[in-house]
C-alpha cells in the first residue's frame, strides 16, 4: 500500500493520516513493536548547512594512548628515566650460563643535554658462550610477526676498547628462541647512537617476545635511547601503528584536537605540554611526567602530532597552554602570563608559519617547510576548574595577542565568559545513555547569536574497557542532535578514543578503541561514530517525525551535489521500530536504498580483543521510495542511504 496515495494534497493531515494508519497496520502486525514513527523529509527544503568540520578526534596521553598505543616505539622506557628503590622499570639484566652482570641508573653521564643519566650495565664476567646484557620487556609484551623488518637504534658507550660487538635480538618468551637477531659492532668510549635492523623469518606472529642487548666481554656498558620500532603508517620514521592510524581513518574525522585534554594543562606548570621540548631528535627530548600517573616519551611530540593530521588529511585544531594546571596552580592575566602567551604565539608560528619565520624556519629545518592549515586555536582545557575566576582575564590576553597576529584564527574558550563572546565554545559532556536520550534537544534552542559550540569531549560512559552497545545508542541519540544543530555545532569529538586493554594500561574507562601490543578493535561506539561520519550530507533538510517510542531518535542531511539523503534511525528500546518514511521535494526517489545497521543483543552487548566485531555495521539493500516503511530491530543504529535527486 502507498500510504503516500491516502491524502496526498494536506502535508499535515497526511501525515498524522499516515501515523494512525501506519500504527494501526503496525501494531496488528507485531504486538510487540514499538508504535510506527514517520518521518517526513523535504529534500528540496534546506534548513542550514552542515558543519564541514562537524567529526573530529580528541585524544591524550592516557590509557597509554601514545606511548603503548598509537607511537609504534617497541621499548618501554628506552630513557632510563621510570626507575626507583625497586627497580628500573620494564629493564631485566639477563645473565646466561655463568656470566656476571649487574645495572643501575648513572645518574651522571647521558648522551644530551637533555638526557643527563643512563643505563650502566656492569658485565663483569661473560663471554662467548656466557653472554651477558639487559632486556627489555616492551608495552605489556612485543609483537613480533613474521618476515617483518624492525629498524633499532640505541645511544651507547663503553669503558673498554675490548667489549666487542653487542648482540641484539628479539626472543620469544614462550619457546625462548630467537626470532631475529643482530650485531652493533665498534662501541666507543664517547657516547654515540648506532642504528640496526631486525628481520624476522617465517616465525609464529607473537606478543610474548622481547628485546635482548647482549655482550660477550667483561666491561662498562652505557646505554640510553633503546629504540625499536615496526613498519610504520606511511613508513614514517618515529611514526604510528598503522592499524590505529586505519582505524581513525575510517571514522571520516575532519580534525584532531591536539594535544590535550588535561595532558595539556600537566599537574603543575612546569608539567604543561612542553611542545619546544618535543621536537627533533629523541636524543634530545628530556620527556615529561604525564597527568595520568605515567611519563611520556614525548616521541609523538608536537611534530608528529601535526603529521599525524597531514597523514589522515584532517585540520589540526590546536590547544595551547593557557596559564593553569590540574592541581590548581594557576597565573594572573598580566606580565606574569605574557611569556605564556608568547609561547602559544611561537606555537601557532611553529604549526602555521610560512619558511622564513623564526618558528617556521624551525620547522622547516625539521624536515616540514609546508605549514599546517590550523584554523582553530584552543586557549586551555577546562578553565571552569580554575576557581579563581582568572580564565576571563587569561583568555582576553590570549585572545588579544592571537588576533593581532593572526585574526583569521577561531579562538576556542573552555568555559563561557562573562564579558567578552569568543569565537567558540568548547563544552564537554561526559554521561550515561539515559542522560544522553533525555538531553537530545540539548542545542535546539541555543542562542545562535551567541559562540559557535566545539563539543570537544564527550562521550556515553558505559562498559569498560571499551564501551558496549547500550553506550553506542547513548551517542547515537545524541548525535542526531548534532547533526540536527550542526549549524551552531561546528566540531565534536569523542573522547578519549584510546585504552591499551593490559591490566594496568587503563586510566579512564569507556573507551572508543582497544588494543594490546599485536592487534586493536572498535567498541560498538566506535562503529556509531564511523557510520555517522561516513554518511554526512553537507545541509539539513526540513523534516519533521511523528509517533514511535520515546527512545527513538532521528537526523536527516543531504549530499545536494551527489543527490543522496543520509536518514540516521536510532532504536534504542528493545522492541523493534517500525518506521514509515516519506521523501518528498525530490524529482526521482530511487526504489532502493542501501542500509548500514548496527544491533546487537543487548545493552551489555560488546566487543573485545577475543571478539573484536561481535557488533559491526552490516550493510544490505531495502526498498525504498517516496514513501516507504521499514522496521529498525530492538538495539538498533541504522543509516538509510535514499538516493532523492
Ligand atoms: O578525556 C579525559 C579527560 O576528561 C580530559 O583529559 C579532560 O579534559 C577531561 O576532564
Amino acid at each position: 500500500m502507498n500510504l503516500n496515495n491516502l491524502a496526498p494534497t494536506f502535508p499535515i493531515v497526511r501525515r498524522v493520516l499516515f501515523a494512525v494508519v501506519a500504527a494501526a497496520l503496525g501494531s496488528s502486525i507485531c504486538p510487540a513493536q514499538n508504535t510506527m514513527a514517520t518521518i517526513d523529509i523535504q529534500v528540496d527544503k534546506p534548513l542550514h548547512g552542515v558543519s564541514p568540520t562537524l567529526y573530529g578526534l580528541m585524544t591524550e596521553e592516557i590509557n597509554y594512548s601514545y606511548d603503548g598505543g598509537l607511537y609504534a616505539e617497541m621499548v618501554r622506557n628506552r630513557t632510563f628515566q621510570d626507575h626507583d628503590w625497586s627497580g628500573i622499570a620494564h629493564w631485566n639484566i639477563e645473565h646466561i650460563g655463568n656470566s656476571v652482570a649487574s645495572m643501575d641508573i648513572d645518574p651522571k653521564d647521558g648522551p644530551s643535554e637533555a638526557l643527563q643519566h643512563s643505563l650502566l650495565v656492569n658485565i663483569k664476567q661473560a663471554d662467548s658462550a656466557n653472554p651477558a646484557g639487559v632486556r627489555n620487556e616492551g608495552y605489556w609484551g612485543m609483537a613480533v610477526r613474521p618476515n617483518t623488518g624492525y629498524k633499532g637504534s640505541l645511544y651507547a658507550k663503553t669503558d673498554t676498547a675490548d667489549l666487542g660487538s653487542l648482540s641484539i635480538s628479539l626472543v620469544d618468551e614462550r619457546t625462548g628462541k630467537t626470532l631475529a637477531a643482530t650485531t652493533v659492532s665498534g662501541v666507543s668510549q664517547k657516547w654515540a647512537q648506532y642504528k640496526f635492523a631486525l628481520t624476522t623469518g617465517k616465525v609464529e606472529a607473537t606478543s610474548q617476545a622481547h628485546l635482548l642487548l647482549t655482550a660477550e666481554h667483561a666491561g662498562k656498558l652505557w646505554l640510553d635511547v633503546v629504540s625499536l620500532f615496526p613498519p610504520t603508517y606511511n613508513n614514517h620514521p618515529n611514526g604510528n601503528r598503522a592499524d590505529l592510524m586505519e582505524m581513525m581513518a575510517a571514522m571520516h574525522p575532519k580534525f584532531l584536537r591536539m594535544p590535550g585534554g588535561n595532558y595539556l594543562e600537566g599537574n603543575t606548570i612546569a608539567d604543561r605540554f612542553p611542545w619546544k621540548k618535543t621536537l627533533g631528535p629523541l636524543v634530545d627530548r628530556p620527556t615529561h611526567p604525564g597527568t595520568w600517573s605515567y611519563r611520556s616519551s614525548d616521541g609523538l611530540g608536537l611534530l608528529e602530532f601535526l603529521e599525524w593530521t597531514e597523514d589522515l588529511k584532517i585540520d589540526p585544531v590546536l590547544a595551547v597552554y593557557a596559564g593553569y594546571s590540574l592541581r590548581g596552580a594557576h597565573i594572573d592575566a598580566g606580565p606574569a602570563l605574557q611569556p605564556f602567551v608568547d609561547e602559544a604565539l611561537e606555537e601557532i608560528e611553529f604549526a602555521t608559519g610560512d619558511p622564513s619565520t623564526k618558528w617556521g624556519q624551525v620547522r622547516t629545518a625539521l624536515g616540514h617547510p609546508a605549514p599546517f592549515p590550523v584554523k582553530y586555536v584552543e586557549i586551555g582545557n577546562e578553565d571552569s576548574f580554575d576557581k579563581s575566576g582568572s580564565y576571563e582575564g587569561r583568555y582576553a590576553q590570549f585572545y588579544k595577542a592571537i588576533k593581532a597576529k593572526h585574526p583569521d584564527l577561531q579562538l576556542i574558550a573552555t568555559t563561557p565568559l562573562k564579558n567578552m563572546k569568543p569565537d567558540v565554545l568548547d563544552d564537554h559532556y561526559y554521561k550515561h545513555a539515559d542522560e544522553f536520550f533525555e538531553d537530545v534537544k540539548h542545542y535546539d534552542t541555543v542562542d545562535r547569536n551567541g559562540p559557535k559550540i566545539f563539543v570537544g569531549e564527550w562521550a556515553t560512559r558505559e562498559g569498560s574497557p571499551t564501551t558496549n552497545l547500550g553506550a553506542a545508542l547513548g551517542d547515537a541519540a545524541w548525535m542526531t542532535g548534532l547533526e540536527r544543530n550542526s549549524d551552531l555545532v561546528v566540531m565534536a569529538s569523542y573522547a578519549p578514543l584510546f585504552v591499551n586493554v593490559n591490566p594496568g594500561g587503563m586510566q579512564w574507562e569507556s573507551d572508543l578503541i582497544g588494543y594490546d601490543a599485536m592487534s586493536s578493535y572498535g567498541s560498538p561506539s566506535y562503529y556509531a561514530q564511523s557510520m555517522f561520519g561516513q554518511y554526512l550530507g553537507d545541509e539539513v533538510p526540513v523534516s519533521s517525525a511523528l509517533g514511535g517510542s520515546s527512545r527513538f531518535f532521528y537526523s536527516v542531511t543531504r549530499d545536494a551535489s551527489q543527490g543522496k539523503v543520509f536518514l540516521k534511525l536510532v532504536n534504542a528500546s528493545s522492541n523493534p521500530q517500525p518506521v514509515a518514511i516519506q521523501v518528498a521535494g525530490a524529482g526521482t526517489v530511487s526504489k532502493k536504498a542501501t542500509m548500514i545497521s548496527l544491533t546487537g543483543a543487548g545493552l551489555a552487548s560488546t566487543n573485545t580483543m577475543s571478539d573484536p566485531t561481535r557488533i559491526a555495521p552490516v550493510t544490505s539493500i531495502i526498498d525504498a521510495g517516496t514513501s516507504f516503511q521499514h522496521t529498525m530491530p530492538g538495539y538498533s543504529i541504522q543509516v538509510l542511504e535514499i538516493s532523492a535527486k
